[in-house]
């Protein structure tokens, strides 16, 4: 299955109850040949009305952060969230509403098979990492799972709230992009 035809099944769903109250499905944006995939927690408001992930002003953050290190998400990466779909008051996905939306995303983890995971964010790291990852603690370090490497830095609405982890946050990427050089093939 491609992702084109992943997406066609997923913008249907309601295997959890946010389908009742979302105007959009976020399923995700990139090159099918993605060798960098971002994972964030979810979509927010302006995502939840264009159905394209980080489109608000952490998006804007987020592009520019990509742009420092010539990553592109209509170029040469690619952009998802553990749940494809708003919830309500922007609050926290429910475990229940995770584990539900999880398949989507492993399936495009399949599809895609990347070669480095960036988490965006503690929801995404305990996911994706480990459950008791800390960001604070653990940010910009590569583990490898698999033979993929994976990393979690700051989500950027948090940076938004925290203008002074935007340092920490840019070595991360200085780090993603070394990390970039080592592994993959064709993303630069
Ligand atoms: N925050 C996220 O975690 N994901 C988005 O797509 C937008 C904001």
């Amino acid at each position: 299955m491609d992702l084109e035809t992943l997406q066609a099944k997923c913008l249907t769903c309601q295997r959890c109850p946010l389908w009742e109250t979302r105007q959009h499905v976020v399923f995700g944006q990139g090159v099918p040949d993605a060798e960098v995939l971002f994972v964030g927690e979810g979509p927010g408001q302006n995502e939840d009305q264009q159905g394209l992930p980080f489109v608000g002003r952490s998006g804007q953050l987020l592009d520019k952060y990509l742009f420092a290190i010539d990553l592109d998400r209509s170029k040469n990466c690619y952009i998802a969230n553990i749940v494809k779909c708003r919830p309500p008051q922007n609050r926290d996905p429910l475990p229940a509403e995770s584990e539900a939306c999880m398949p989507w995303l492993r399936e495009q983890f399949r599809i895609l098979r990347p070669k480095i995971v960036v988490c965006l964010g503690r929801i995404a790291a305990q996911r994706m990492i480990r459950p008791d990852f800390s960001v604070t603690k653990e940010h910009g370090v590569f583990v490898d799972k698999g033979g993929v490497a994976f990393m979690g830095t700051f989500h950027p609405a948090a940076l938004l709230r925290q203008p002074q982890n935007k340092p920490l946050a840019f070595g991360d990427f200085a780090a993603l992009r070394d990390k970039i050089g080592q592994v993959c093939t064709h993303t630069y």
